[in-house]
C-alpha cells in the first residue's frame, strides 16, 4: 500500500482544460486565499436576522421564495418510473411552512428530535426541512434499516416524531414498545388511524401555509445523523445551525454551483453526502437539485443527465465502478454533453475511476473529495481550477488546517504516513455526540481533531488517502460499524461468537465478511449462511449484513475479551499479524 502511494505521488496530473468548465470557477486564486481567507467572509454568504440569529432551513428555502428565484424550479423529482415532479422554490416554502405547522400542532418543542424515514420522495425533503423551520432537530435514516437499527437510533435521541410512510412503519412496530419518548408516527400514503398513526396527507389539507421561521441561536441544532464507529452502537453526529455557513460556501468553491446549474447528488438523505450536499447547500445557493428514486441502474442514470440536462454531478467511487464495469458503449448513446463538473466521494477513488471519465464525459475528470459525517462538509478537496492528480483527494479548504501527525500530535514530514488531522473550529464540524462527550473527547487530542483515517501529504500539498486507523467499514461508501453486524449476528439462535470485517472487494471497495463460532448442535451449510445473512438483512439493514461468512471453532480475543479484529483481517488478506502480546491463548 505505501510503495503504491508513493508511485501515485510521482504520477502524471490531469491538466485541465479550464474552457471545458463553460462558466469561470466560483474559486480562483486557491494560494493566495488559503493565506488571506477568515470564516467570517463566508457568513457574508448567509441571511441572518436582525437579532443576530439564523436558520438553516431559511437560507435553503424561505429566502429564495421570498426573492428573485421565487419561481425558479427547485427539485426536479424523478421517481424512476418515469413520472417527474417538479416544485419550485415557492412551493418548496409552502409545503415546508405547511409541515412545521403540523408539527406545531403536535406540540414539537424546539430542539426536540425528529425522525425522517421515507424512501426519496418530495415529502422526504419537506419534512426535513419543515423539522429544521419549527426549530427541532432533524435526523434523517436510511430507508434500508431494520428494526434493530431503528430503536438504536430513536431511543439514544429519545424521538419523539418520525415521518414515515405505509411499507416503512411495518419496520418501526417491532420495536415501538421500546421506545418509551416515540409519542407520533406520522404516516405518509395510508395511514391506520386505529393504531394512532397520523396521515401525513390529511395534516397537510389542513395546515395553514404560514408559518415564521424560528429564529435559531447558531449554536442551536439544525440536524443530526447517526453513525457507526469501531466499537458500541450508533453515535448521533449532532450538527449546529451554523454549518450552514461552510455548507454554502463548499457549494459554491468545491462543488463550482452556479445560479444556472442543473445538480443532481446521487446519495441518500439518509447519509451526510445527501443531507449536505443533496439539500441543504445546492438549495442555499439556490440551484435546481435532480433526485432520483429507486435502484442504481445505469441506463437510468444516464438517461437522467440527458433528460433533465444536468451540469454538475455529484456520486461515488462505487457507482463509478460500476459504470465503468457496464462498458463505454452505453454512455455513448446518450447525450451527456450538459455535464460540466464530475466529483466523488466516500472512499478512494481509483485512478482509472478519474481518467476513465475524461474518455467518456468529454475530457471531464471526476474531482475526489474528502469529508466525514462530523466535518459536516467538504473540508480536503480537488477544486475546479486546479490539475488534479488522479487518486489524490486534492487540498484543504481554505480556512482548513489539516495535517499529518503521530499518536502524539507531532506533526510528520511531507510524505510519510500518519494520522489524518484538522485543526478545530471551523464552522460545520460537529457540536456533540449526542449523549456521549465521552465518545466526542477521544476525537479531540493533542489541539487537534483526529479523524480516524490516514493519509500523506505530497511536496506540493496533496493529501493521498491510505486507510481507516480503526475497524470502521466502508461497503460501497456506506459506514458500517463492526460491532453492529456482530451484535446482530449473535442475535441469531445458530450464533454464538462473530467477529466482523471489511475485505476489500474490486467493485464495493470493502465487503463485509464475518467469523462465527456455531453454537452446538449445529452444523455449517450454505442454507444455515444464507438464513444467518437474511437474519442479519432483516434485523439491522438490508446493506450491512455480510456477504462472506466463515465457520471458525474460536475468534483470536485480547485477554480482556475483546475480538482482534486487527488480526482476524491479516490472517485474511495474508498480511503480518503485527503484535499479537495480547492475544488470549
Ligand atoms: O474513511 C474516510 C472515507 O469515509 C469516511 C467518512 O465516512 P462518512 O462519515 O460516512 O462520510 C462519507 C461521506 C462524506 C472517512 O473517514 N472517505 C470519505 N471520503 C473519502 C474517503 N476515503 C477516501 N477518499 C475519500 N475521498
Amino acid at each position: 500500500m505505501k510503495d503504491e502511494t508513493s508511485e501515485l505521488i510521482h504520477g502524471e496530473a490531469v491538466e485541465k482544460d479550464l474552457a471545458l468548465l463553460r462558466l469561470k470557477p466560483n474559486l480562483q486564486g486557491y494560494d493566495k486565499l488559503r493565506k488571506t481567507f477568515k470564516w467570517s467572509d463566508a457568513e457574508e454568504l448567509i441571511d441572518w436576522y436582525p437579532d443576530g440569529k439564523v436558520n438553516s432551513a431559511y437560507n435553503v428555502i424561505d429566502r429564495h421564495a421570498l426573492g428573485m428565484n421565487k419561481d425558479k424550479i427547485a427539485l426536479i423529482h424523478d421517481d424512476g418510473q418515469g413520472n417527474v415532479q417538479k416544485i419550485s422554490f415557492e412551493e418548496m416554502y409552502r409545503e415546508t411552512n405547511k409541515f412545521a405547522n403540523v408539527l406545531a400542532k403536535l406540540g414539537i418543542r424546539k430542539q426536540e428530535r425528529v425522525f425522517v424515514f421515507l424512501q426519496r420522495s418530495p415529502e422526504l425533503y419537506v419534512s426535513f426541512l419543515a423539522a429544521i423551520k419549527a426549530g427541532a432537530i432533524a435526523s434523517p435514516m436510511f430507508p434500508a434499516f431494520g428494526p434493530d437499527a431503528i430503536r438504536d437510533r430513536l431511543l439514544d435521541s429519545g424521538a419523539v416524531a418520525i415521518v414515515t410512510d405505509t411499507e416503512l412503519v411495518k419496520r418501526v412496530y417491532p420495536v415501538r414498545n421500546q421506545l418509551p419518548d416515540l409519542k407520533h408516527i406520522v404516516v405518509v400514503g395510508d395511514a391506520n388511524s386505529e393504531l394512532g398513526e397520523i396521515s401525513y396527507e390529511a395534516e397537510m389539507r389542513a395546515a395553514s401555509e404560514n408559518f415564521e421561521t424560528l429564529h435559531m441561536n447558531p449554536e442551536e441544532f439544525q440536524f443530526m445523523l447517526y453513525t457507526s464507529g469501531t466499537t458500541g452502537k450508533p453515535k448521533g453526529v449532532v450538527h449546529a445551525h451554523k454549518g450552514i455557513v461552510q455548507q454554502t460556501l463548499t457549494s459554491r468553491w468545491v462543488l463550482d454551483l452556479h445560479d444556472e446549474d442543473v445538480y443532481w447528488c446521487t446519495a441518500d438523505l439518509g447519509w451526510i453526502t445527501g443531507v449536505v450536499y443533496g439539500c441543504l447547500g445546492p438549495w442555499s445557493c439556490g440551484v435546481t437539485q435532480v433526485g432520483l428514486g429507486g435502484r442504481f441502474d445505469p441506463d437510468r442514470w444516464y438517461r437522467l443527465i440527458e433528460d433533465h440536462r444536468v451540469n454538475v454531478w455529484y456520486t461515488a467511487p462505487t457507482a463509478v465502478r460500476m459504470l465503468m464495469a457496464k462498458g463505454d458503449d452505453l454512455p455513448a448513446k446518450y447525450d451527456l454533453t450538459s455535464l460540466r463538473v464530475l466529483y466523488s466521494v466516500g472512499e478512494p477513488l481509483n485512478p482509472e475511476g478519474v481518467k476513465w471519465a475524461l474518455d467518456v464525459f468529454d475530457n471531464k475528470p471526476f474531482h475526489d473529495t474528502w469529508w466525514q459525517t462530523e466535518t459536516g462538509s467538504i473540508l480536503i478537496t480537488n477544486f475546479p481550477e486546479m490539475p488534479i492528480k488522479p487518486g489524490s483527494m486534492g487540498k484543504p479548504l481554505p480556512g482548513i488546517e489539516a495535517e499529518i501527525v503521530d499518536e502524539e500530535g507531532n506533526v510528520l514530514p511531507q510524505g510519510h504516513e500518519g494520522n489524518l488531522v484538522i485543526r478545530p473550529g471551523w464552522p460545520s464540524m460537529m457540536r456533540q455526540i449526542w449523549n456521549n462527550q465521552s465518545k466526542y473527547n477521544e476525537y479531540l487530542r493533542n489541539g487537534w481533531y483526529y479523524t480516524g483515517d490516514t493519509a500523506q501529504i505530497d511536496k506540493e500539498g496533496y493529501f493521498w488517502y491510505v486507510g481507516r486507523a480503526d475497524d470502521v467499514i466502508k461497503t460501497s461508501g456506506e459506514r458500517v460499524g463492526p460491532f453492529e453486524v456482530e451484535s446482530a449476528l449473535i442475535e441469531h439462535e445458530a450464533v454464538v461468537e462473530a467477529g466482523v470485517i471489511g475485505k476489500p472487494d474490486q467493485l464495493r471497495g470493502n465487503i463485509i465478511k464475518a467469523f462465527i463460532v456455531l453454537a452446538p448442535g449445529y452444523t455449517e451449510s450454505d442454507e444455515l449462511k444464507k438464513d444467518i445473512q437474511k437474519f442479519v438483512k432483516g434485523h439491522l439493514a438490508g446493506h450491512a449484513y455480510p456477504r462472506e461468512i466463515d465457520v471458525v471453532k474460536s475468534l483470536p480475543k485480547t485477554r480482556s475479551g475483546k475480538i482482534m479484529r486487527r488480526l482476524l483481517r491479516a490472517r485474511e488478506l495474508g498480511l503480518p499479524t503485527g503484535d499479537t502480546s495480547t492475544l488470549e491463548e
